[in-house]
């Protein structure tokens, strides 16, 4: 499924559409720096009913969210030197705690990712995001 979005204004239907269509509680996020991988993530977790603030995790991996929807996991891995790492941080624990688990840059923990996830790529194209849902 595709989405184009070319503005901000744009991101919450968006999110809600697509928070409707999920099945999996693991959520992948492809796409470049700068690509609006975590934008997005704010949105959806604001679609799951939240008072939490939502921002970037990259000093500390994982951030943790209370929704209507249950606890949210919100990971950036982009400083993850190997995937031993995760292992020390318990990074089976949070995919198999039935938890909603967004995952930036989840390519550096490749191995752990079970098959029945979901994955988002975002494409920045001159300011146009071309949002791909799978
Ligand atoms: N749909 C959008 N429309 C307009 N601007 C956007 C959109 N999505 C993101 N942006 C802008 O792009 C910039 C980068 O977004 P963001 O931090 O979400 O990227 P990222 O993919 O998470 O990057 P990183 O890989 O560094 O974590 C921000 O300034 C944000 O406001
Ligand atoms: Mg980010």
């Amino acid at each position: 499924m595709e989405f184009i979005i070319q503005n901000l204004e744009e991101l919450p239907e968006v999110a809600k559409e697509i928070k409707k269509q999920l099945v999996h509680k693991i959520i992948t996020f492809e796409g470049e720096m700068g690509a609006g991988k975590t934008t997005f993530i704010k949105e959806l977790v604001k679609s799951f009913g939240t008072n939490d603030e939502v921002s970037s995790p990259t000093f500390s991996i994982v951030n943790e969210y209370d929704t209507d929807e249950g606890k949210v996991f919100h990971f950036d891995f982009y400083r993850l030197n190997h995937e031993d790492e995760a292992l020390d941080f318990g990074i089976e624990d949070y995919i198999y705690s039935n938890q909603f688990c967004l995952m930036e840059w989840s390519n550096k923990i490749a191995n752990f990712i079970p098959d029945e996830h979901h994955t988002i790529s975002i494409k920045n194209v001159d300011g146009i995001r071309y949002l791909n849902f799978e």
